[in-house]
């Protein structure tokens, strides 16, 4: 099988990645739980992984690194940990739904929200920034990059923006970390949501927050956390604050060896790698006649291409690419419904086709050949 749906969850992971879990499983405590040697291992395993993101991702400070499931989770704890009724939130058209379902959610109970529009080709106008302004905005929340299109926001431009504004800033880098230089201090990021499964490499059901210094976000969660036990109210100091309940530590060990890995390869150097398959891809279906790419390829993006072929449902696409030519890509909708709006797309849905890091040249081409052979 050729992989190509690595902004779903990545298929092959980093040898060190899986011995990393193996190993944890069969040695790992409970963080925080008791004072055994295998409860300190563990807590030392899970602080060591929290270093090691905090400096991934330029945050302030380790402690303030909270574990999650994944981005979904990590951004639920965000928006609902700190939008009030009455307060004015500015997102986009690209977003997941991981962002759009709390924000509506939060639109009932009297948050007011502004969406940028994206054109057809799934970019939104930066001058509406200003022009979504009101005395009440408190926060933007964005993604880094479309799930759909690939079509990346610039972070600093918009951390810039939120600066000068005093807004909040929550970034969702589902679709970005790993491959791209997120850096949370330097690009004003009040709040940045990850997942570990995807351009990471890490297991699935790993994720955070790296929450910047004075943001205080109101847990989502409430439990047990080891610590303050007779408390009734959960600890306010981060990372307990939003950690309730036994932590993924197996998983987290994993995260923590894929953090290292990256690190040697580089962001840099997978970012390359992959925009390359991208782009090959990209030169080859193009120009195909019946084949509309949807995207804005001229700035920075994900290692995302999508696409219709004529007026064939995407569903009836990927599984013609599945069963026919051992391809593995995902259609439909995509969790992305306002993109979809945007790009016309709602009916049809789209096929997207997304490269990691263990994907090769040639699988780029067979991928590129098969559409060939099915629009022609
Ligand atoms: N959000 C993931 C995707 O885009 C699952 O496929």
């Amino acid at each position: 099988m050729i992989y190509l749906d690595n902004a779903a969850t990545s298929l092959r992971r980093p040898e060190s990645v899986v011995r990393a879990v193996s190993g944890a499983l069969c040695s790992l405590g409970n963080v925080g739980r008791g004072a055994s040697e295998s409860a300190l291992s563990a807590a030392r395993v899970v602080y060591a992984a929290r270093e090691k993101l905090c400096a991934f991702f330029g945050g302030a400070d380790p402690s303030r690194v909270c574990f999650t499931q994944n981005s979904t989770e990590a951004l639920n704890i965000a928006i609902f940990g700190l939008l009030r009724p009455g307060d004015h939130v500015i997102s986009t058209d690209l977003e997941h739904n991981s962002v759009l379902r709390p924000l509506y959610r939060l639109e009932k109970e009297g948050v007011e929200t502004t969406f940028l529009r994206a054109d057809t080709r799934g970019c939104i106008d930066y001058a509406d920034l200003p022009r979504a302004l009101r005395p009440n905005t408190r926060a933007i929340v964005c993604t880094h990059a479309s799930n759909l299109t690939g079509n990346a926001l610039d972070v600093s431009r918009i951390g810039a923006f939120a600066r000068e504004h005093g807004l909040l800033f929550i970034l969702d880098a589902s679709q970005t970390a790993g491959s791209f230089a997120v850096d949370a201090q330097r690009d004003g990021i009040s709040v940045l949501c990850f997942t570990g499964h995807k351009g990471m490499m890490g297991p699935q059901g790993t994720g955070g927050l790296v929450v910047a210094p004075g943001v205080d976000i109101r847990p989502l969660k409430t439990g047990g956390t080891g610590v303050q036990s007779y408390r009734r109210e959960q600890p306010e100091e981060y990372p307990t604050r939003l950690e309730s309940g036994t932590l993924n530590g197996h998983g987290i060990a994993g995260l923590s060896a894929a953090v290292d890995f990256l690190r040697e390869i580089t962001p840099a150097a997978i970012h390359a790698h992959e925009t390359a398959l991208m782009s090959a891809f990209y030169n080859k279906v193009s120009v195909l006649p019946g084949v509309t790419v949807y995207g804005d390829f001229a700035h920075e993006r994900a290692p995302i291409v999508t696409l219709n072929i004529g007026d064939m449902d995407s569903g009836e696409a990927a599984e013609i690419l599945s069963d026919e030519y051992g391809i593995a890509v995902r259609s439909g909708a995509h969790c992305a419904p306002r993109m979809h709006e945007a790009l016309g797309t709602v009916a049809q849905g789209a096929v997207r086709f997304s490269f990691g890091w263990f994907n090769t040249m040639e699988e780029a081409e067979t991928a590129a050949d098969a559409v060939r052979d099915i629009a022609l």
